[in-house]
C-alpha cells in the first residue's frame, strides 16, 4: 500500500506518517529533509540559496550522512529549505530516488508537499493534512521550545505563513491537495485524534478496493 501525505509546515503531517508507517509495517520517507538537507550543504559551504548550480549538486551529492536530523529540523533550515524548494531543477534533482522509494514492492510512506500531485499520483490513499496558522504556529513552538530552542511566536506565526506564501504560490509543484485527496483539518484535534481520523481514511480507501 502507498500512501501519500501531503500539506502545510506544522500540520502534522509528519507524525502522522510516521505512525501510519508503523501501524502498517511500512518504511517513511520525510521528503522536507531532503529540502532540508540541501539548503544544509549550500549554508555550510557558504553559497546563497538561490544558486542554481550549487543548488542541483548539493541536491544531487546528498547521503545518507547528511540526515542527521537535530540541525535539520530547525526553524533556519525549514525556511532555507523553502527557497531551495522552489528551484525546479533542484525538484528534479530529487525525483527519482523519491519516486524509487515510492515503488517499494511492499509499498511506503511519504509525506511532504507534493507527494500526491507529483512524486506518487497514483497513490493508493492520499491525505492532505493542514490547520490554521495559528495552530500550527502554537505547535512549532511547542517543539522548537522543546528542542531548548528560543521560542518568539509572532515570528513564528510569521515564518508559518511565509512559508505557505512560498510553497502555494511557486511554479513548479506548489503545495496544493490533489484532486483524489481526503482533507485532513486538525486544528481542533489532538496527536491521537488526528492519527485515528487518518487511519480511517486508510482503512476506508483500503475497503473500497
Ligand atoms: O516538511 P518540511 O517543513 O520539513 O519541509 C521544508 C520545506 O521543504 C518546505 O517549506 C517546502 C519544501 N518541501 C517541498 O517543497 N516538497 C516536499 N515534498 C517537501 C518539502
Amino acid at each position: 500500500m502507498l500512501i501519500a501525505i501531503d500539506g502545510p509546515a506544522a500540520s502534522g503531517k509528519g507524525t502522522i506518517a510516521r505512525r501510519l508507517a508503523a501501524h502498517f509495517g511500512l518504511p517513511h520517507l520525510d521528503t522536507g529533509l531532503l529540502y532540508r538537507a540541501t539548503a544544509r550543504a549550500l549554508l555550510d559551504q557558504g553559497s546563497k540559496l538561490d544558486d542554481v548550480e550549487n543548488a542541483v549538486s548539493a541536491a544531487r551529492g546528498l547521503a545518507l550522512l547528511d540526515f542527521e536530523e537535530d540541525r535539520l529540523r530547525g526553524r533556519e533550515m525549514g525556511e532555507a529549505a523553502s527557497v531551495v524548494a522552489a528551484i525546479p531543477e533542484v525538484r528534479a534533482a530529487l525525483i527519482d530516488m523519491q519516486r524509487a522509494f515510492a515503488s517499494r514492492p511492499q509499498g511506503a510512506v511519504l509525506d511532504g508537499r507534493d507527494i500526491g500531485t507529483v512524486i506518487a499520483p497514483k497513490a493508493d490513499v492520499k491525505i492532505f493534512v493542514t490547520a490554521s496558522p495559528e495552530a500550527r504556529a502554537q505547535r512549532r513552538a511547542l517543539e522548537l521550545r522543546g528542542r531548548g530552542e528560543k521560542v518568539d511566536y509572532p515570528a513564528i506565526l510569521d515564518d508559518i505563513r511565509k512559508r505557505d506564501t512560498r510553497d502555494s504560490e511557486r511554479a513548479d509543484a506548489p503545495l496544493r491537495p490533489a484532486d483524489d485527496a481526503k482533507i485532513l483539518d486538525t486544528t481542533d484535534l489532538n496527536i491521537e485524534a488526528a492519527f485515528a481520523a487518518a487511519l480511517e481514511i486508510v482503512d476506508r480507501a483500503e475497503a473500497a478496493t
